[in-house]
């Protein structure tokens, strides 16, 4: 099939990508000259494991080519809409400025009947909004169909969660754009891909409570956390516990810093923005509290440094292991790790980061931190050593290697990732979040 898809940041590169590795003949649309130029060459401008090689196989076939100029998207039977909808910068709401300059820029191509499917994390009602102002502008008016289907992926997994995705949701307003959406993911429905259909409004909320849910159980830990803290219980052994009941499940169980990203953080927040537009805020209300657990671990993080380096950071070197938001991503937006190393820089210590992969960004957005090359020399004569990302790079390392060249022997482990044992065998004070004596 002709497809487009609008906005090629995370969501948009990788779904053009993978849809043209299903077989379609795909046109990333983009309005920054400079994406455009570098996935047209075949560079993916973010750390994404196994994107590059999919984008360069798909140029090379000639089923993938990357263009500003909404033109080109004119013949696609499906456009696929995936622009940002950040956090707006001093609301809650989500800030839908690219979804409308992206729908106004398509619009004056849509001459024949066509499918626009809408991918982006948007605020319940946009769909329908999306349609309306496209069957004004278009000049195939109503004969422009929106449908909603929803994106899962995770960074870091995004390639195999868009090729082998665990269910896919189409929120359609008429059965031939399920036809439209079923010929597009013929291949994944081949393999058994659970598929369901729905009206767009639920569509739009499958996403957004998805997150809410995710991000919920996450604060749920955290939570637990505080109390294990406050009466020297064990919260790993406790989320490992709760996590065998198959009701409940183990994952997004792990205790720690709590979440980050371009996603979870914003989307709770445009979720009871949104609710409170609906006049259901009371429903969303949780949300608050699970937003809130969340920012004060990374508050409990840094008061567990400030201990560690006897009361007061002025004079004393922390050593920062991990800059992005989570392990094998080099994304920084809305990361724990810097926002605890931002912290504790403002309060007069001498910070030094060290990230495998998002040293650019961490250095672009906080310019002020020093870096080090290496896990090694981040943490050589640091009074304190947090662990706030926890890369597998970190935990392959032997204690007793880098004890030696730090000033003192403390481990504050904000991700719960590291082996306690082996810590304290080589010399470490080792202080966890919720784990007893830390
Ligand atoms: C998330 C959703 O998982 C994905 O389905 C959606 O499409 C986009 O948002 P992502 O932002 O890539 O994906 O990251 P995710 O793997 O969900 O992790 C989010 C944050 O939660 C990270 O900061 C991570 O460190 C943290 N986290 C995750 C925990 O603190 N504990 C956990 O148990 C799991």
């Amino acid at each position: 099939m002709r497809l487009s898809v609008i906005g090629t940041g995370y969501l948009g590169a990788t779904h053009a990508a993978c849809m043209a590795e299903l077989g379609h003949d795909v046109v990333g649309i983009d309005a920054d000259p400079a994406k455009v130029e570098a996935l047209t060459a075949g560079r993916v401008p973010f750390f994404e494991p196994g994107l590059p090689e999919v984008l360069q196989r798909n140029l090379a076939a000639g089923r993938l080519r990357f263009s500003t100029d909404p033109a080109d998207a004119a013949d696609a039977e499906v456009h696929f809409v995936c622009v940002g909808t950040p956090q707006k910068a001093s609301a809650y709401g989500a800030d839908l400025s690219q979804v409308w300059a992206a729908v106004d820029a398509l619009a004056p191509h849509l001459r024949h009947p066509t499918l626009v499917a809408g991918k982006s994390t948007v605020p319940v009602g946009t769909a329908a909004e999306m349609a309306a102002r496209l069957q004004a502008r278009a000049p195939a008016g109503t004969g422009v169909h929106v449908a909603w289907n929803p994106e899962f992926l995770r960074e870091g997994h995004a390639v195999a969660d868009t090729l082998h995705p665990d269910r896919l949701v189409a929120g359609i307003t008429d059965s031939s754009d399920e036809q439209l959406l079923r010929e597009v993911y013929a291949s994944l429905l081949a393999e058994g891909t659970p598929w369901l259909v729905t009206d767009l409004p639920t569509a739009e909320l499958v996403k957004v409570s998805a997150n809410a849910f995710l991000a919920t159980k996450i604060s749920f830990i955290n939570a637990m956390s505080e109390v294990c803290e406050a009466t020297g219980a064990d919260v790993v052994t406790l989320s490992k516990a709760l996590g065998m009941d198959p009701r409940i499940g183990e994952q997004f169980l792990r205790a720690g810093l709590g979440f980050g990203g371009g996603c979870l953080p914003k989307d709770i927040r445009a979720f009871m923005a949104r609710a409170g537009e609906l006049g259901v805020d009371q429903a969303l209300t949780f949300l608050r509290e699970v937003d809130e657990i969340n920012l004060r671990r990374r508050r409990r993080t840094v008061d567990l440094a400030r201990e560690a380096v006897g009361g007061r950071f002025r004079d004393r070197q922390i050593a920062v292991w991990g800059a992005a938001f989570k392990p094998n991503s080099d994304d920084v937006r809305d990361s724990p790790a810097l926002d605890v190393a931002a912290a504790i820089y403002t309060e007069g210590g001498e910070v030094v980061v060290h990230d495998p992969r998002a040293m650019d960004n961490a250095r672009y957005s906080f310019p002020h931190l020093a870096y080090a090359d290496s896990p090694q020399d981040a943490v050589a004569g640091a009074d304190v050593l947090l662990l706030l990302t926890e890369w597998r790079d970190y935990l392959d390392i032997d204690p007793h290697n880098i004890a030696p060249s730090m000033r003192n022997r403390v481990v504050v482990d904000a991700r719960n990732a590291l082996d306690l044992a082996t810590w304290r065998a080589a010399g470490f004070t080792y202080r966890g979040l919720g784990r007893p004596g830390a």
